[in-house]
C-alpha cells in the first residue's frame, strides 16, 4: 500500500448530529477522553458552573450555552485517527451545519431515548441523506426513565426512513440501568453509576446463558434472555453494505452522562463506518489515494482565539498529502500560495501541522481571499462541487448608528458573508445593505461580531422582502434587457452574484413567468 493508502486507512471522519439537549456536547466529552484527548470529563463545558470550553469560542455562545461555531478534533482511537466535527446545535445555522456534513465521511445520530426522535434530527437527517452518509445510532439517557427500546426503534425506522440493526440492548433503565447486551460480542457488559468523568473498566459476563448472569442481574437475568430471544428473531441484523449505503443504521445505548455505552458505538464507528471517501469535483471524482493533494475550503471562522484575530479557513483534504511549506493553487484566484502554517486541531488545541491527509482538515489562515467552497489543489484545475449557500428566508435593512463608519460595516458585511454567517445583498437602486438570514439568531451573532470584532455599531430595520433568488441568464443580451427590465429588484449579493429580490411570493412568481430565460435559483453553489 501506498503511503496515502496507508493513512487514509486510519482514518475516520465523522459528525454528530442531534436535537438540541440529547447530548450532542456529553457524548463529544466523553469521545475525547477516550481519545485520550482530555484527562477527564467536564473540561469541556460547564453551563452551570461557568467554566467554558474550550470550544466556546464566542461570548455568545457561553452566555446562551449553544455551539454556535463549528470545530473540529482530532484525537486517536484505537490505532485510528479520528476527525471529529462539531456542528452546531442551534437551527438557525442550519446552513452553516449542512456545509460541515459535506466534510464528513459519516455520521453518529444522538437521541434521547426519553424523547425519541425530534424535530431537529428529523431535518438533519434529510441532510445527511442527501449524501447517503451512513449514520451510527447512539439512544442516550438510559440512565433515566426512557421509552422501550423496541418502541424508539420503531420510530426510527419510521419516521427517519432507515432500517435499525441494534449492536447493544440495555438491560434496565432509570435506576434500574444494569448495563448492556452486545448483540455480536454476546456479552453482558455490566453498568457502573457514578463513574462518567473517567474510563470505566466494567465487569463483562460471557454468554447469556451463563449463571454467572443470574447472580450480576438478578431477575433482569431471565427477562433479558428473553426479550433477547425476541430481539434476535425479529431485529435486522447489521449489514455492512446497507449502512455504507446510508441504509441502515447499527443502534446503541446507553448513557453520556455515565459515560456508558459510548466506547462500544466507537468500537461500530472504527470498525464499520468509511474511511475518507472520494469527492465529486464536477463530473469528476477524486479519490483519496491520488497522489497529488486537493481539498475544499466548507468553513470560515474569524476570531477563532481573540489572542490572534485571526480567521480560518477550514479545508478537508481530499486527496493526496499536505506538508507544510508547499505550494498550494487556490484555484478560484489561479493564485499559487505557499502555506507554512496550516493548523491542526488535536484535540480542540490549535497547533501547527507538519502533514496532513485525505480525510484531515486543515485549518489556512485566511485574510480575506478565501471563500467558503474554494478549492486547492497541487496544480490541477478541479472545483470541488456541492457546498451550497441557501436563498435566505429573514431579510433586514441594516444601518449605523454612527454613518461615519460605513467603510467598517462594509468590510464587516462582506467579512462575515464570506465566512458564511449571513447573507449581504446590496440594491441596485440605491445604498441601502440589506442583510438575509436563514434563522433569526444569525441577526444577533452578526450584530454582536460587528460590534466586538469590527468596532460598528449597527441596528436592524424591517424591510418588505419576502424571498431572493440568485440569477443567471442564457446569454448576455437576455441578462441585459432582465437587468433593465428589473433593475428596481435586482441586488448583488457579497459575491457580486445577481440577485433578484422579491417582496412578495407572487411578485417573484410573476417575475419567473416574465423571464421564461432567466434562471431562478434557491440555491447557490460557491
Ligand atoms: P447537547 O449538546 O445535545 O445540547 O446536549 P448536552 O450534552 O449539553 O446535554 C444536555 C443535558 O442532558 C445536560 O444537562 C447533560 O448533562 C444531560 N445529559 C447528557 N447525557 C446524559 C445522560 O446520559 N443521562 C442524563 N441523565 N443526562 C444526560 P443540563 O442539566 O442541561 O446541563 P449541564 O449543566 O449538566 O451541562
Amino acid at each position: 500500500m501506498s503511503l496515502i493508502a496507508d493513512e487514509v486507512a486510519k482514518r475516520r471522519t465523522f459528525a454528530i448530529i442531534s436535537h438540541p439537549d440529547a447530548g450532542k456536547t456529553t457524548i463529544t466529552e466523553k469521545v475525547l477522553l477516550f481519545g485520550n484527548a482530555i484527562l477527564q470529563a467536564g473540561t469541556i463545558k460547564g453551563k452551570k458552573s461557568g467554566q467554558h470550553a474550550k470550544s466556546d469560542w464566542m461570548d455568545m455562545e457561553k452566555e446562551r450555552g449553544i455551539s454556535i461555531t463549528t470545530s473540529v478534533m482530532q484525537f486517536p482511537y484505537a490505532n485510528k485517527l479520528i476527525n471529529l466535527l462539531d456542528t452546531p446545535g442551534h437551527e438557525d445555522f442550519s446552513e452553516d451545519t449542512y456545509r460541515t456534513l459535506t466534510a464528513v465521511d459519516s455520521c453518529v445520530m444522538v437521541i434521547d431515548a426519553a424523547k425519541g426522535v425530534e424535530e431537529r434530527t428529523i431535518k438533519l437527517m434529510d441532510v445527511a441523506r442527501m449524501r447517503e452518509t451512513p449514520i451510527i445510532t447512539f439512544m442516550n439517557k438510559l440512565d433515566r426513565d426512557t421509552r422501550d427500546p423496541i418502541d424508539l426503534m420503531d420510530e426510527v425506522e419510521n419516521v427517519l426512513k432507515i432500517s435499525c440493526a441494534p449492536i447493544t440492548w440495555p438491560v434496565g433503565m432509570g435506576k434500574e440501568f444494569k448495563g448492556i447486551y452486545h448483540l455480536l460480542r454476546d456479552e453482558v457488559i455490566l453498568y457502573q453509576a457514578g463513574m462518567g468523568h473517567t474510563i470505566q473498566h466494567s465487569r463483562i459476563i460471557k454468554g447469556l446463558d451463563n449463571p454467572e448472569l443470574d447472580g450480576a442481574l438478578g431477575e433482569y437475568a431471565d427477562e433479558l434472555r428473553e426479550q433477547m430471544q425476541l430481539v434476535l428473531a425479529a431485529a435486522n441484523t447489521f449489514d455492512l453494505e446497507e449502512f455504507l449505503a446510508g441504509q441502515l443504521t447499527p443502534v446503541y445505548f446507553g448513557t453520556a452522562l455515565g459515560n456508558f455505552g459510548v466506547d462500544h458505538m466507537l468500537d461500530g464507528l472504527v470498525e464499520w463506518a468509511p474511511l475518507p471517501q472520494a469527492r465529486n469535483a464536477g463530473d469528476l471524482m477524486v479519490a483519496p489515494d491520488e497522489p497529488e493533494l486537493s481539498g475544499f475550503v466548507f468553513k470560515i471562522q474569524a476570531n477563532m482565539d481573540p489572542n490572534h484575530r485571526d480567521r480560518v479557513a477550514f479545508m478537508r483534504i481530499v486527496s493526496g498529502k499536505y506538508e507544510k511549506g508547499m505550494k498550494m493553487k487556490h484555484v478560484r484566484t489561479g493564485k499559487a500560495v505557499r502555506i507554512s502554517d496550516a493548523l491542526t486541531f488535536l484535540a480542540g488545541d490549535r497547533a501547527t501541522v507538519e502533514e496532513a491527509f485525505p480525510g484531515d482538515i486543515i485549518g489556512l489562515h485566511n485574510h480575506g481571499t478565501i471563500q467558503i467552497g474554494d478549492t486547492f489543489t497541487q496544480g490541477r484545475d478541479l472545483k470541488f462541487s456541492g457546498i451550497p449557500n441557501f436563498a435566505p428566508e429573514l431579510f433586514r435593512r441594516i444601518r449605523l448608528k454612527d454613518p461615519l463608519k460605513m467603510k467598517q460595516l462594509q468590510k464587516g458585511l462582506m467579512q462575515l458573508s464570506e465566512e458564511g454567517a449571513v447573507q449581504v445583498f446590496r440594491p441596485m437602486k440605491n445604498n441601502d445593505l440589506i442583510v438575509g438570514a436563514v434563522g433569526m439568531l444569525q441577526f444577533e451573532v452578526v450584530a454582536h461580531r460587528l460590534k466586538s470584532e469590527y468596532k460598528v455599531e449597527a441596528v436592524y430595520e424591517a424591510i418588505t422582502v419576502a424571498t431572493a433568488r440568485w440569477t443567471s441568464g442564457i446569454d448576455d443580451r437576455i441578462l441585459q434587457q432582465f437587468i433593465t427590465k428589473a433593475h428596481e429588484n435586482l441586488a448583488l449579493d457579497g459575491s457580486n452574484n445577481l440577485t433578484y429580490i422579491a417582496p412578495t411570493m407572487v411578485n417573484l412568481q410573476m417575475a419567473q413567468e416574465r423571464h421564461p430565460d432567466i434562471v431562478f435559483r434557491k440555491t447557490r453553489e460557491h
